[in-house]
């Protein structure tokens, strides 16, 4: 019996705009230009630049990825007013695949408080945007924002008439954040089965994190027949961020057999991206951050360093070659165990006399309790002077153990001096 193909996900990457408008994450025209290229390395479907109408600045370096970018479709953002489009078809007309982005509140909450329309008003506006935009570019996207908290029956609606006009993306954001995945997959589900016209149109979801449900709401939408997701490198994006692309690509991937979909992206070059964005943003990403931490392929206690030892099948569910690292990491630490101990000792290239091999372990363990993580500089230090009949080491500095403790009696006397 063959197996189903897996249906394609389309990777909608907004790092460059969601991403860099949240408070900190600001990128000039160059910096842009190099996320927009590793972006085209990864092979992500669409490239959202920026938003034109914000600044002479972001209009440019649309222009310039437009220009350059090769493969994926180069989007911009706009409000639903003319000058928005008018500036985001100036900055992106040259693209290889160009696409105009529109966004127009469709909850009552925006409606009434932010925009101060009415639901008709709203439509009409959207449907004269759409149809304006469609009549400088093939594709337009339209986002009704804030749809995760909408009354249902007018998003269907709202789906329906943007369709009508000529939207052939259809992206529905749960722009605060505040859906549970499974009443986010039914939002997803009824738009696609009750808007009529729903065929003729590509489904995309937007989801923010403020509740860490971002990656989860994404694929309750895809469940319900979304196939475009839009997300960001390290998941950054307003307030909590946006559904993180090394996530959801990798769940994707290692998930595809029992999900049937698939991201059609190189996972290999995620680590690349990941740390790109960090650079030019300034941003450091969290250890524990999943897929691209420090920590995501860090194994420190003894019983996980033992099992991955033993076979890496034991602690981790995808290889780090998958997304472009060269190995995992064995730490080692106050928790680490004999094995990983021996492991790092082997890699060195040091061998321990039968006789001195218990010498060392428990200087290792005396080390390891003073520190958070031994380093190989340390365990050359402690083989070294497991091998000494006194036990100290032979370069004239006192022994590894020694010179730590004296930092902590550095510390100690420094700390009774400023706090009595
Ligand atoms: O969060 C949001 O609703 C957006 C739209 C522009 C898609 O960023
Ligand atoms: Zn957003």
């Amino acid at each position: 019996m063959s197996e189903k193909t897996p249906d394609r996900v389309f990777i909608f990457d907004t790092t460059l705009r969601d991403g860099e408008q949240s408070p900190g994450f600001h990128l000039d025209g160059n910096s842009k230009l190099r996320i927009a290229r590793q972006l085209e390395k990864l092979g992500v479907d669409v490239i959202e630049a920026g938003f034109p109408i914000s600044s002479p600045g972001d209009f440019e370096a649309c222009r310039r990825i437009a220009r350059e970018i090769r493969g994926a479709t180069v989007t911009a953002l706009a409000r639903a007013v003319r000058e928005d489009i008018d500036a985001v078809w100036g900055a992106i007309k040259e693209a290889e695949t160009p696409q105009i982005h529109i966004v127009l509140s469709v909850s009552d909450v925006h409606i009434d408080r932010k925009l101060g329309m009415t639901r008709a008003e709203v439509l009409k506006r959207g449907a004269e945007m759409v149809s304006y935009a469609r009549s400088l570019c093939d594709r337009v996207q339209y986002s009704p924002e804030d749809a995760g908290r909408a009354d249902p029956d007018y998003l269907v609606e709202t789906v329906e008439t943007m369709i009508a006009a000529g939207a052939n993306v259809i992206n529905i954001p749960d722009t605060t954040g505040y859906c549970l995945p499974w009443e986010f997959g039914e939002i997803v589900r009824r738009a696609i089965e009750e808007a009529r016209g729903s065929e003729k149109a590509l489904f995309s979801v937007h989801c923010h994190n403020d509740l860490g449900l971002a990656v989860a709401n994404t694929l309750a939408a895809l469940a319900a027949g979304a196939r475009r997701v839009e997300c960001t490198i390290n998941g950054i994006g307003e307030r909590a961020g946006n559904t993180s692309l090394e996530e959801i690509v990798m769940l994707l991937s290692v998930r595809q057999a029992k999900l049937g979909l698939e991201g059609g992206v190189d996972t290999k070059e995620i680590t690349r991206a990941s740390r790109l964005v960090a650079e030019l943003t300034g941003t450091p990403v969290q250890p524990n951050k999943a897929v691209v931490g420090a920590n995501a392929f860090a194994h420190a206690s003894g019983i996980h360093q033992d099992g991955v030892l033993k076979d890496r099948l034991n602690y981790e569910i995808m290889k780090p070659e998958d997304v472009g690292l060269s190995d995992s990491r064995i730490v080692l630490t106050a928790r680490s165990g004999r094995h990983a101990f021996h492991h790092r000792l082997g890699r060195l290239g040091i061998t321990l006399a039968d006789g001195n091999v218990e010498a060392a372990w428990q200087r290792f363990l005396q080390v390891a309790d003073t520190k958070k993580e031994v380093t190989d500089e340390d365990l050359r230090k402690i083989a070294a002077a497991a091998s000494e009949p006194n036990g100290h080491e032979t370069n004239g500095h006192p022994p590894v153990t020694d010179q730590l403790l004296d930092h902590n009696h550095v510390a100690d006397t420094l700390r009774h001096l400023i706090f009595g």
